[in-house]
């Protein structure tokens, strides 16, 4: 399935994946009871994450999907971020929670912090699974975090790696000679 030549270390197995988020799931379900929450979904890296958390959520709660591009490509993010696709759904009064694949510079979120804000949610919060805290550009407040990682590239579970290989059930640190920094 991947040629494990490409893999240098599998970071978090699947079981271990599994545990953490079904405490997330239970500390969401706790803090939002009696809301109207919304998951956010940023696509495409966070959609096996999404769809492992909220079968773990065990309040009711919508979901919408969100997909943006950063300029500059590859394995870096500029910050500047284009809306390929929106919301179907208005967030007027919701209480929005961003579920999100990885936390790198935090430029992603910052811009889209700031544009959710702009229409009027009643809470917005950060939901990612991991967050690479050495590689911190633009400080940005994440209220539920899955795992704390150093800054090596990592792919698997709804990451990819040339768009390749989100279908890893586990998540993978890519082999150091693969990894080219823009
Ligand atoms: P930020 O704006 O630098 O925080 O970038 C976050 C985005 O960069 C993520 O949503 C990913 O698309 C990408 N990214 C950052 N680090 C990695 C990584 O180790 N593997 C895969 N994608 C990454
Ligand atoms: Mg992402």
């Amino acid at each position: 399935m991947i040629d494990p030549s490409y893999i240098s270390e599998i970071l978090i197995p699947s079981d271990t994946l599994q545990a953490r988020i079904a405490e997330l799931g239970a500390e969401i379900s706790r803090d939002y009871l009696g809301q109207d929450l919304l998951l956010l979904a940023v696509l495409k890296g966070s959609a096996l994450f999404l769809s492992d958390l909220m079968r773990q959520i065990t309040i009711p709660h919508a979901i919408d999907f969100m997909a943006i591009s950063s300029y500059g490509s590859g394995q870096e993010s500029s910050g500047v971020v284009r809306i390929l696709k929106d919301l179907d759904e208005p967030i007027e009064g919701r209480s929005v929670l961003i579920v999100e694949d990885i936390v790198d510079t935090g430029r992603t979120l910052d811009y889209l912090t700031r544009m959710l804000r702009t229409r009027q949610p009643a809470s917005l919060r950060i939901c990612t699974l991991l967050n690479k805290p050495s590689r911190r550009e633009v400080a940005v407040p994440m209220d539920y975090i899955g795992f704390d990682i150093s800054d090596r590239f990592v792919f698997g579970y709804g990451l990819d790696y040339n768009q390749l290989y989100r279908n890893l059930p586990y998540i993978a640190v890519l082999a150091p000679r693969f990894y080219v920094r823009e």
